[in-house]
């Protein structure tokens, strides 16, 4: 007798009933920037993306907890930059403003998440402050992400995404948290960092200084094993959920780290996976929305428990227009 799979693909409803690997919106994250400034700013490299003010943030977290998706992660871009990266743990300072907005507008509805880094404050623009020879000082950056820890918290942050790599990051900011009594507050450990050409198009959306690269600290892309031990220290922390970044080029890390990981495995689908896209559709090149879909579908299906994504209405949009029996199969 022959061996038939083919039988399964044969029409859209056996399909639909056939897919293993749904996109749930629930599961979405979106980011997002926010400026000084009133007036929403575009992204030349992220087309669709812009930096908000303050209120195109609120609407937009308005609209993401109408679309039913599960979250925010919010971006502070500040005009003024200095050496310790100060507006981080000032309260008046963009990112803790921003936090404070959008957690007054949807924090009983969705996750406020915020990016817990000092690379959008800093004015040599990386990750942790530096020491007398100019290098990033990994212990001196810990006391500044304690205090940025507690910022955020008190600005009213349900979940604190350390993307600086920093050895020992997840450790200060669980100390400081549980010292301050707020064992409510969540950690995003960006566990499995990799220094990626694929972060781009998020330079221009910051406004990013840095010269150089993030090598030092940042994973090389060639190690994997590396990758796995990252989150297995980061979870022996403390870190409430682990993620890989960038996601579509490091599938294998997020399957590795998803079968061991005794906490959740998320994936940040970044700028430069992003612009990839867009740009390509913009020429004619692919079909946008289908590689939208497959793209997250991938991510989803290699082990991530929830994705980072600046498609996440998009996808929640797609999902809720498609008929029933093309859902998880892309719009
Ligand atoms: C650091 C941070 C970066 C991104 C998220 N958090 C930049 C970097 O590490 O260079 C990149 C996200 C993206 O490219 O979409 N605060």
């Amino acid at each position: 007798m022959r061996i038939r799979p083919r039988r399964l693909r044969a029409t859209p409803a056996l399909r639909a009933m056939s897919a293993e690997t749904r996109i749930d919106p629930r599961s979405l994250m979106l980011p997002i920037f926010v400026h000084e400034g009133d007036a929403p700013r575009p992204i030349a490299a992220m087309p669709g993306v812009v930096q908000h003010g303050l209120d195109s943030a609120r609407s937009t977290a308005r609209a993401a907890a109408a679309a039913g998706i599960g979250g925010l992660m919010l971006f502070g871009v500040p005009t003024r930059r200095d050496a310790t990266g100060s507006g981080a743990t000032d309260p008046d300072g963009i990112l803790n403003r921003a936090i404070a907005a959008i957690a007054a507008e949807v924090g009983d509805e969705l996750v406020v998440a915020a990016d817990l880094c000092l690379d959008e404050f800093t004015d040599h623009g990386h990750c942790g402050v530096l020491d007398a020879d100019g290098a990033v000082d990994n212990d001196a950056t810990l006391e500044r992400y304690r205090a940025m820890a507690l910022a955020q918290a008190e600005a009213g942050a349900g979940l604190l995404g350390l993307s600086g790599m920093m050895d020992g990051q997840v450790a200060a900011v669980r100390d400081a948290l549980e010292g301050a009594g707020r064992t409510d507050c969540a950690i995003l450990a960006y566990s499995a960092k990799y220094a990626s050409s694929f972060y781009g198009p998020f330079r221009e959306a910051v406004g990013s200084t840095l010269r150089g690269d993030r090598r030092t600290y940042q994973l090389d892309p060639a190690n994997a094993r590396e990758g796995r031990r990252e989150a297995a220290l980061d979870a022996a922390e403390g870190a409430d959920v682990v993620m890989v970044k960038p996601a579509l080029g490091y599938l294998d890390v997020l399957a590795g780290i998803a079968a061991e990981s005794p906490v959740p495995v998320w994936a940040y689908q970044v700028s430069g996976e992003y612009a990839m896209i867009e740009a390509a559709a913009a020429n004619g090149w692919i079909d946008r929305d289908a590689a939208i879909a497959e793209s997250v579908t991938c991510i989803v299906r290699a082990g991530a428990d929830a994705v980072l994504t600046y498609w996440a209405l998009d996808l929640a949009a797609a999902l809720r227009d498609a008929p029933a029996t093309r859902r998880g199969e892309g719009a």
